[in-house]
């Protein structure tokens, strides 16, 4: 039995679908336990491309699927998933929290609005109402997809909250009335749809784990995301480090057996708020388009920056990481140097942890070490030995510097190009 858990070191988009895919092969459950729709996870196998946002990427391999009570969840967004990998013959195993949090339509509006009343001050949200749900949720005021099946608990909770949202979206002068009938009647039909799925998963999953099942347990976004750990308030709204994944699941920490952090070999990062390697120039267009730098939830274009080890150490502290997956390596190929970034000079000082003050990040400049780049990357590598000598050195530095060891490589995105190390 083991129960890996996969979680990005970054700010999200480091390639956990794929890692959490290739890991998949010997899992029986495949969990997802914190934010929602927001994230985005393309998966390749074949020719065949996947770009899952709620559903656990497992699911394609014909795993269970689990939606921890940890995410909020956007059932219309939901049901668009289960029928399209039907509609590609995928035979869905999936269960849901049924104390899971749902996004509500005036979720999605406030996110909007309140983006919009921030003006140049906006997180850069993906707007699909994350932040407002967790708020609720926070606030006990929130709808749990227990409730979705249960009209009478959901007509008169909507009774409650409807007329404080739409006071609140006076406030912020948006247009909108909120009808609760039609709420009602949406809701109560998605509750229908989703009904079968939905169950007591801390139950199932604790069952799983005492009958020595595999499970993994699948991340979102990344540690720099973090609401605690990250560059509040530049952050999404739930916990992205390894504790996030025993709140959102049920399953106690001492089950967790590896904690896998996954590192791009470069840094990016969607929205606003501070990122200190960020390239303004031709290096920095050059990972954007070779590395398809584009969100996979709201296609803008990821600002990209030199791998931040003062980031991913920060990470494999916070989560006690044990293992690292290094992805994207074949897009560093090509450039005469490439750097990594192992301290900051802040006011003349030389740090090496992430500051909480905002305004100290922004003043951080980073201290790099240059590496000799390398032409490219063979594509039928299999081992570490088949990298090119200069790439072998970078990745040798990583490992020593952050004291964990890599267990494997991602040289491409389809699953034979991976390294096991
Ligand atoms: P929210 O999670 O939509 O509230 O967005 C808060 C911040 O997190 C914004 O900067 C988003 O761009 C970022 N974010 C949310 N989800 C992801 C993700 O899956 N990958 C990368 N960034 C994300």
């Amino acid at each position: 039995m083991t129960v890996n858990l996969v979680i990005g070191t970054q700010w999200g988009d480091e390639g956990k679908g794929k890692v959490v895919d290739y890991f998949s092969k010997d899992a029986d459950y495949v969990v997802r336990y914190q934010g929602g729709s927001n994230a985005g996870h393309t998966i390749k196998v074949g020719e065949e491309v996947y770009k899952l946002h709620l559903i656990p990427s497992g699911v394609i391999q014909g795993k269970t699927g689990v939606i921890g009570n940890g995410v909020v969840l956007d059932p219309e967004m939901l049901i668009k998933e289960i029928d399209e990998l039907k509609k590609r013959g995928i035979k869905l195993k999936l269960l849901i929290g049924d104390r899971t949090n749902i996004i509500m339509p005036y979720h999605k509006i406030l996110d909007g609005a309140e983006e919009k009343y921030l003006g140049d001050k906006k997180i850069g949200t993906t707007k699909r109402g994350i932040g407002p749900c967790y708020s609720d949720k926070v606030a006990r005021k929130g709808i749990r997809a227990i409730d979705l099946i249960d009209t009478n608990t959901l007509s008169k909770k909507l009774d409650d909250i409807i007329p404080i949202k739409q006071r609140i979206l006076d406030v912020y002068n948006i247009d909108k009335k909120l009808n609760k009938k039609e709420i009602l009647d949406t809701y109560s039909k998605y509750g229908e749809k989703i009904k079968k799925y939905i169950t007591t998963t801390h139950i199932e999953l604790n069952k799983a784990v005492k009958n020595n099942k595999n499970i993994i347990l699948e991340g979102a976004q990344g540690t720099m995301l973090d609401v605690d750990y990250g560059t509040y308030p530049f952050t999404t709204s739930s916990h992205t480090i390894a504790g996030g994944s025993s709140i959102g699941t049920g399953i106690g920490p001492k089950h967790i057996d590896d904690i896998i952090g996954i590192v791009k070999a470069y840094t990016t990062r969607v929205g606003e708020g501070p990122l200190p390697t960020e390239l303004f120039d031709k290096n920095g267009k050059y990972l954007q388009q070779k590395g398809h730098e584009f969100g996979t939830t709201t296609s803008r274009p990821r600002r990209c920056g030199w791998l931040d080890l003062v980031v991913v150490n920060h990470s494999c502290m916070i989560s006690g990481i044990t293992k690292l997956a290094i992805t994207k390596l074949d897009v560093l190929d090509g450039l005469s140097t490439v750097k990594i970034c192992t301290h900051y000079s802040l006011d003349g000082k030389k740090i090496d942890f992430f500051p909480a003050d905002i305004e100290d990040v922004k003043q951080c400049k980073p201290v790099y070490k240059e590496f000799k780049g390398w032409r490219k990357i063979k594509e039928s590598s299999s081992g570490f030995s088949d990298l090119p000598e200069e790439a072998q050195k970078y990745l040798k530095f990583i490992e020593k510097k952050l004291e964990v060891p890599i267990a494997i490589v991602s040289i491409g995105p389809g699953r034979k190009e991976t390294i096991e190390v």
